[in-house]
C-alpha cells in the first residue's frame, strides 16, 4: 500500500510540473490548468488512502467535508472573480496558502507533544511557521492596498527598515528557542517559544508590505507566492510528504522567476521595488509631467482616415485599456480593419498593466487571435515599418526617455519603441503620466497625436467612422 500511495505522488508531482510547462504559453494554458488539477486530485486522493488505511488517523468524512465547502467556495470566486481583480484573489490564495503551511506545521508540534524531534523537523517547523506567517499577514496587506482598503502610497517610516531587522532577528531568536527545546521533548515552553516567533512574524509581514507602493503589489504578489510555496515545501518536509515538497518548491521557483521577469522588464532591482519606496508623490516629477509644448491633438474622424491610408497598423494596449474595459470595442476595430485588407498586429510588454500577462488577459477575453500578440523583442524591429501605431492607454511602456533619458528614472527600462513608426496616435484621457509619474516625450513628437478620449469610447467612434465612411 504504501509503494503505491508514493507512485500516486510520484505521478500527481509530475502532472504538476507538465502543469508549470503548459501555463508558461497562453495556448496550452488551460491544458496546464487541467494537468495540475488532475495532480491535485490525485494528491489528494493518496493522502485519504494513506489516512485512513495506514494511519487510521483521520475519518475520510473529514476530509471530504473539507474539500466540499473549500470546492464551493472555489467555485463561486471562480466564476465571480473579474479579471481585474485577479491580483487580489492571487494575493488572497498566498495568505491562505501560507496560514494553512503554519497551521499544519504548528499542529504537528501541538499533536507531538513530548517526543523528541531531530534536527530536521525542528527547524522546517521553525521555517515553515516563520515564512509562513510573513506570507499570511505580507498577503492581507497587499490585498487590502489592491482593494483600496488602505492607501496605496508606501508608508514610511524613519528606522523602519531597521525595526524590520530587530524583528526578523526576534522572530528568528525566539524560534531558534523553539528548535532548541523541542530537540529535548517538546514542551509547553517550547511551544511558547514558536508561537512568539510566529506573532513576531506576523508584525514583521505586515511591515514589510506597507512601505511598498500600491502599483509594485504584483511583484510583491509574485514574490508572496514564492514564499508561500518555500512554506509548503518546508512543511512537507515535516510531515514527510514527498509530494508537498516537490509542489512547494515548484511554486517556491516559479513565484521567484516571475518576480525576476518583473523587475528586469521594469528595469529595477528587487531590492529597489521592495525598499525603495517607489510610487509615492514625487513633486518634482509631478510638475514635470505637466510641461508639454506642441501637442497636436486629433479625433475619431481623422483617425478614421489615417486608419483608411494605413497599410499596417501596430495596436499597444496598456493599462488604460483595462481601466476602460477597451478590448471588445479593439476587437471590432481589428475587425473592421481587416475588412479593409490591413495588417494588423498587437505589441504587447511585459509589464504593460499591472499585473503578469494583464493585455494578454484581456485580449484573450475578447477573442482577439493569440498569433497577433507579438512580444517586446517579436515586434520592435517592425515599428520603423510601420504605417500608423495606435497606442491605447500605454504610457510608461512607449516612453523614449527610457531609451534617451539618462536622468530619468525609467532610463533603461525596455520599451515598445513605437515613437520610430510613421504615425502614432496615442488614445488616453489627459496628458496626466502613468505609473511611473513622469512625462512622456513621445507626446511632443512630430509624428505623434493625442486623441483625449476614454479608450474605449474613442475606439467605439473610430470603428463607428469607418463603418460609415
Ligand atoms: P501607465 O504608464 O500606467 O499609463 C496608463 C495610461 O492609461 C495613463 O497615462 C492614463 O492616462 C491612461 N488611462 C487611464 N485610464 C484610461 C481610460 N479610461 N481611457 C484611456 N486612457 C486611460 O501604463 P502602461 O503603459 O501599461 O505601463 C504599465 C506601468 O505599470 C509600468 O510603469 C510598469 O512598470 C508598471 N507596473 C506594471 C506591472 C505589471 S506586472 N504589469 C507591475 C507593477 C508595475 P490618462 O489618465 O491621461 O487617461
Amino acid at each position: 500500500m504504501e509503494i503505491l500511495i508514493k507512485f500516486i505522488y510520484l505521478i500527481s508531482a509530475i502532472f504538476f510540473i507538465f502543469g508549470i510547462k503548459f501555463l508558461a504559453k497562453v495556448k496550452t494554458a488551460r491544458r496546464g490548468n487541467r494537468f495540475a488539477a488532475f495532480g491535485m486530485f490525485l494528491s489528494v486522493l493518496a493522502t485519504l488512502i494513506k489516512m485512513n488505511f495506514i494511519e487510521g488517523s483521520i475519518g475520510i468524512s473529514t476530509i471530504i467535508a473539507g474539500i466540499v465547502v473549500g470546492g464551493f467556495i472555489g467555485l463561486i470566486v471562480s466564476r465571480t472573480v473579474k479579471m481585474t481583480a485577479m491580483p487580489e484573489l492571487v494575493a488572497v490564495f498566498n495568505g491562505v496558502g501560507g496560514g494553512a503551511s503554519v497551521l499544519v506545521a504548528l499542529s504537528y508540534v501541538f499533536s507531538n507533544q513530548g517526543q523528541n524531534f531531530n534536527l530536521i523537523n525542528s527547524i522546517t517547523v521553525a521555517f515553515s511557521v516563520l515564512i509562513g506567517v510573513v506570507t499570511f499577514s505580507g498577503s492581507i496587506i497587499a490585498f487590502s492596498k489592491l482593494k483600496g482598503l488602505i492607501k496605496g502610497e508606501p508608508i514610511l517610516f524613519t528606522f523602519s527598515h531597521f525595526l524590520n531587522l530587530v524583528l526578523l532577528l526576534g522572530s528568528v531568536y525566539f524560534l531558534y528557542m523553539g528548535i532548541t527545546g523541542s530537540l529535548n521533548g517538546i514542551n509547553d515552553q517550547a511551544i511558547q517559544y514558536f508561537l512568539i516567533g510566529g506573532g513576531i512574524a506576523l508584525v514583521l509581514g505586515v511591515l514589510l508590505v506597507t512601505p511598498i507602493g500600491g502599483a509594485d503589489m504584483p511583484v510583491v504578489i509574485s514574490l508572496l507566492n514564492s514564499y508561500s510555496g518555500l512554506a509548503a515545501a518546508a512543511t512537507g518536509f515535516v510531515l514527510g510528504n514527498l509530494v508537498l515538497v516537490v509542489s512547494g518548491a515548484l511554486v517556491g521557483a516559479s513565484g521567484i522567476i516571475l518576480t525576476k521577469i518583473m523587475c528586469k522588464a521594469m528595469n529595477r532591482s528587487l531590492t529597489n521595488v521592495l525598499f525603495g519606496g517607489f510610487g509615492g508623490p514625487s513633486e518634482q516629477e509631478s510638475q514635470e509631467a505637466g510641461e508639454y509644448q506642441g501637442v497636436k491633438s486629433t479625433g475619431a474622424e481623422e483617425v478614421a482616415m489615417m486608419v483608411d491610408s494605413a497599410d499596417s497598423i501596430i495596436i499597444v494596449p496598456g493599462y488604460g485599456l483595462a481601466v476602460a474595459q477597451a478590448q471588445h470595442a479593439i476587437r471590432e476595430l481589428v475587425d473592421e480593419l481587416e475588412k479593409k485588407g490591413k495588417k494588423v498586429q498587437f505589441a504587447i510588454h511585459p509589464v504593460a498593466g499591472r499585473m503578469p500577462g494583464h493585455m494578454n488577459v484581456l485580449l484573450a477575453e475578447a477573442n482577439i487571435d493569440y498569433d497577433k500578440l507579438k512580444d517586446l523583442d517579436q515586434i520592435n524591429s517592425e515599428f520603423k515599418n510601420t504605417d500608423l501605431v495606435y497606442v491605447i492607454g500605454a504610457n510608461d511602456v512607449v516612453n523614449p526617455a527610457a531609451i534617451n533619458d539618462p536622468k530619468s528614472p525609467i532610463f533603461g527600462m525596455p520599451i515598445l519603441k513605437v515613437f520610430e513608426a510613421a504615425t502614432v496616435i496615442n488614445v488616453k484621457r489627459s496628458l496626466s503620466p502613468g505609473f511611473a509619474n513622469i512625462k512622456n516625450p513621445l507626446f511632443e513628437q512630430d509624428n505623434s497625436l493625442m486623441f483625449f478620449e476614454d479608450a474605449k469610447k474613442a475606439t467605439e467612434d473610430i470603428v463607428k467612422e469607418l463603418r460609415e465612411g
